[in-house]
């Protein structure tokens, strides 16, 4: 052990007590001028609100002035998590819903499969399976993508990615699904390579959605239209989604834009989540999404702007 002499001792003691000085001396005119009624009241509001576990909100009736805006800002607080609590619980009950159906399907159709001696009628329903299974995977994939999103809300990883090059492979990965409706699918674009800070995982997500919405809806042999450019100041690069299809009505184009929205035109196997997923993938590039008329007057034009260009090839 070590031995000081008996003169630092004091010393010692004084400079381990020197950093409590100052609480304790608040404490100490905190309780001088706050009155005892208002610091019970403080005890008793911290007790109402660890009963309430979220539930409600603190009673304002009797709350003295002095610490009505602390209420009331807690209360906010209160009042928040309690929308999103409900928000997480009707997006979990609305998923799960949207999953029972293809499962329920899948479960009838394997059953009238099993039960009939009809080859032709055993092909239908096993095709109807697929169907099923193919809804019910789109549904779980766009489910992953928003829960991704919604952990990386604060954190997107970015990189130095060609949006060019990122929304052509989209474009082309799509290809097949055209082909299949005898759709016209192309490209084009302003310059060679458009570079940007961005997240190139969930933006190919973006691009994949908007492509596959303008397939899905645009009735076979239709046009299909993705273009890349910038706007005339040259800082922000546009994404522009055009199809020959029926578009979306003016009243109609908020209201497609939130989760499990169909709208009108709504596909049986749409899940109602895509635009919701571009809307936030957007936001986390501080972009920002507009549905507009296509310019030749028919159909829809979906325009993603994206700020944050680092370079541009002409
Ligand atoms: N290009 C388009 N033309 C016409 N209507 C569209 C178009 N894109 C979207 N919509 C309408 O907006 C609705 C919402 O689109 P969204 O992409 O969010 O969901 P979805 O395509 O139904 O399902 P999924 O989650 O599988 O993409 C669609 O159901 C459809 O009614
Ligand atoms: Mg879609």
């Amino acid at each position: 052990m070590l031995a000081f002499p008996e003169h630092v001792k004091p010393i010692m003691l004084f400079a381990i007590l020197l950093p409590v000085i100052p609480t304790s001396v608040a404490l100490w005119l905190l309780s001088r001028s706050v009155p005892q009624k208002v610091l019970n009241k403080i005890q008793e509001i911290s007790t109402r609100v660890e009963d309430d576990q979220g539930k409600g909100r603190i009673d304002t009736q009797d709350i003295p002035k002095e610490i009505m805006p602390f209420v009331n800002s807690i209360n906010r607080l209160l009042n928040y998590h309690r929308n999103r609590h409900q928000q997480e619980r009707d997006f979990t009950a609305h998923a799960s819903h949207e999953l029972r159906t293809p499962l329920a399907g899948i479960l009838l159709q394997t059953e009238i499969a099993l039960a009939t001696n009809d080859p032709q009628k055993r092909e239908n329903a096993l095709k109807n399976v697929v169907k099923s299974i193919t809804r019910a995977t789109r549904l779980v994939e766009q489910l992953l993508a928003i829960s991704r999103l919604n952990n990386e809300k604060n954190d997107l990883a970015k990189e130095h990615v060609d949006l060019l090059s990122l929304f052509k492979r989209a474009t082309k990965d799509q290809i097949t699904t055209a082909q299949q409706k005898g759709i016209e699918l192309t490209f084009n674009a302003q310059s060679e390579s458009i570079f940007i800070e961005a997240n190139e995982d969930s933006l190919y997500i973006l691009a994949d959605n908007l492509i596959r919405n303008a397939l899905t809806f645009t009735p076979s042999f239709g046009r299909v239209e993705v273009c890349v450019s910038l706007n005339t100041e040259g800082t922000t690069a546009l994404l522009k989604v055009k199809d020959s299809g029926p578009g979306i009505p003016h009243h109609m184009r908020e209201r497609v834009m939130q989760r499990f929205e169909k709208g009108d035109t709504g596909s049986k196997s749409g899940t109602g989540l895509g635009l919701f997923i571009v809307k936030r993938i957007a936001d986390l590039h501080d972009g920002d999404v507009f549905l507009r008329d296509n310019e030749d007057g028919k159909g829809l034009m979906v325009v993603v702007c994206l700020p944050q260009i680092t370079g541009i090839q002409l």
